[in-house]
């Protein structure tokens, strides 16, 4: 089995994405030993050539990024369009979304969409993580990540093992699905002390873009555009 794990993330080496792929190349190449090959590359470091090589020399595809805008990074759009001219028959593809938001749900609409797309194009789907809450691993003791880097290790474990992902813990990283009303209530209750904000404040002052929060760079040209329509 040769795997290449194809990073999407505008992050690349610093980013969530390779945190859970590092925990899942480890529990793959552990299971294999020297009788697999895999590998990690990022779609924002890595040359189109390389990235099309990869494509075409492995036969298991894991496609990981992050949600944004509830769909992709630019990239990993830009990646799928070089692909389309290739020969998917054969391949084996697996998809890893994962979300700052705490709801798996959110990432569900995404992976439909690729895996209706993988199958369309001839190649097996072996499975989707659809995965909530992974922003807070920034700061988060590495005790707190022990779990999730666990399931990630597992399945990769699995891959190996079996060609897929395994389903008891793709249906494990899916919770929450949906917040409890009980959780609801606690965020609401978070927003309003001002305590939901405080990673993103932190993250802005530390950009040095606090005080520019509340810009709207955009608006004079929308307002333009639309009294002109
Ligand atoms: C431009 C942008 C758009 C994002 N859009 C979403 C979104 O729609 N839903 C969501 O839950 N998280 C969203 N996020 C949060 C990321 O998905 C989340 O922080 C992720 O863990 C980042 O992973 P990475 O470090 O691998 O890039 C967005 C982040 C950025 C920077």
């Amino acid at each position: 089995m040769k795997l290449v794990v194809l990073n999407g993330s505008p992050r690349g080496t610093g980013s969530n994405t390779k945190i859970l792929m590092d925990a899942f190349l480890e529990g793959f190449t552990m299971a294999a030993g020297a009788v697999a090959e895999a590998q990690q590359l990022f779609l924002y470091r890595d040359s189109d050539d390389l990235l099309i090589k990869s494509f075409t020399e492995n036969d298991t595809i894991i496609l990981a990024f992050p949600l944004y805008t509830d769909s992709v990074p630019g990239k990993v759009k830009y990646f799928l369009e070089q692909m389309k001219d290739l020969d998917w028959l054969g391949k084996r593809i697996g998809i890893v979304v994962q979300s700052g938001f705490p709801e798996a749900r959110h990432t569900s609409f995404i992976a439909r969409y690729l895996e209706r797309l993988i199958q369309r194009m001839g190649a097996e789907h072996i499975g989707s993580v659809t995965k909530g809450g992974v922003e807070g691993i920034q700061i988060q003791p590495e005790k707190w990540k022990a779990r999730l880097k666990d399931c990630f290790h597992r399945l990769g474990e699995g891959v190996y093992r079996t060609g897929t992902f395994d389903p008891d813990i793709l249906a494990a990283l899916r919770k929450p699905w949906e917040l409890s009303p009980a959780l609801r209530r606690m965020y609401r209750l978070m927003s309003r002390v001002g305590l939901a904000d405080f990673y993103w404040n932190y993250n802005l002052k530390k950009n040095g873009t606090f005080e520019q929060r509340f810009d709207k760079p955009y608006e004079r040209e929308h307002h333009s555009l639309k009294s002109s329509s």
